[in-house]
């Protein structure tokens, strides 16, 4: 080890990485063909996890859905089998029960075989200031936002790292990178969706066996009804966004193997500056933002008017 020497390759290599970087900016990195994959999505029933299907039913893929509602369920397999779908299967599976999530996964290794694209996007929000929520409700957040993808890794991961061969992708959240008012459990669940993820990436890693690829997704607010009525202030820098858009971007960020995939892009600045700005400038952007304000009108799938 010498000490100059390596800090030398590290500067010439971060500046190698940055080139490439300002390079892949301009040319679009080649996506990967997802043909032969067998593909598990949980929360399939309806919003992202139903558009990531129906994306995918092109592909040439096998699909494994998962929800915890049967309409939901029945309606994503005969959208994605209409527009093509020819290998489809659908199971129920309540993801926020540890037992359920290990049976229906060896139901799917039994009947469909071994899972190589895992997208963890089952999701619920409890919408409440932390003191207002009851605690089942808080509960239930941890349940099905972060600890349901510590049982799919367990199931899935084991077969993906002997062929060194598939894709993890978790459906975090802008919320799982800051904290907002509002939504305490919520936050909590996707930090630690997202502080799982990314360790279980550099594990991965640290084996020097590059097969395995991971994406981590933290959109913004999405209009698919999880969130009605939460408010952006300014809709030009941080738009509501629209859930055809974040599906997309979700595939393209599977076939181009992204790390990580923030929307809207303002995301990776307003990021930025909260880790390098004083406190109290970060809290007054925050405020010119809208950012305390966001969950003031919060009605989202169970309140509507
Ligand atoms: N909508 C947004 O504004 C937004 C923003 C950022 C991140 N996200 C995340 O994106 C993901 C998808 O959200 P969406 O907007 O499509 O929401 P959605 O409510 O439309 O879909 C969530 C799906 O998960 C299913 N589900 C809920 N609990 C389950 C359980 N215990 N077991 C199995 N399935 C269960 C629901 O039945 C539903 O089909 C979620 O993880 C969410 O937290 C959403």
């Amino acid at each position: 080890m010498n000490f100059a020497l390596e800090t030398l390759q590290v500067l010439a290599m971060s500046i190698y990485y940055n080139l490439e970087a300002l390079v892949k900016l301009f040319i679009p990195s080649r996506k990967k063909s997802v043909a032969g994959e067998t593909i598990l999505i949980t929360g399939a029933g309806s919003g992202i996890g139903r558009l990531i299907a129906l994306e995918f039913a092109s592909m040439g893929v096998t699909l494994v859905l998962w929800d915890i509602s049967q309409d939901g369920n029945k309606e994503t397999v005969r959208l994605v089998k209409e527009k093509g779908a020819a290998r489809v299967h659908s199971y129920i599976c309540d993801c926020s029960n540890k037992a359920e999530v290990y049976s229906v996964a060896d139901q799917v290794k039994r009947e469909v075989g071994d899972v190589t694209i895992l997208i963890n996007n089952a999701g619920i929000v409890t919408g409440r200031k932390f003191m207002d929520a009851p605690d089942s409700l808080i509960e239930k957040s941890m349940e099905v936002n972060s600890n349901a993808h510590f049982w799919t890794y367990k199931a899935f991961l084991p077969a993906m790292v002997a062929s060194n061969h598939g894709h993890l992708v978790s459906i975090a959240s802008s919320a799982g990178l800051m904290g907002v008012n509002g939504l305490a459990d919520y936050c909590a669940s996707k930090f630690a969706a997202v502080g799982f993820a990314e360790s279980v990436a550099l594990e991965l890693l640290a084996t020097k066996k590059n097969g395995v690829k991971t994406t981590i997704v933290c959109p913004f607010f999405i209009n698919t009804g999880m969130f009605d009525g939460a408010i952006t202030k300014w809709p030009i820098i941080m738009p509501i966004l629209e859930p055809d858009y974040v599906a997309k971007k979700i595939i393209r960020a599977i076939q181009t193997d992204q790390v990580y995939l923030y929307m809207p892009r303002i995301l990776y600045l307003v990021l930025a500056l909260k880790n390098i700005l004083p406190t109290k400038i970060g809290l007054l952007l925050g405020d010119y933002l809208g950012a305390f304000n966001f969950m003031d009108a919060f009605k989202g799938h169970g309140k509507k008017d």
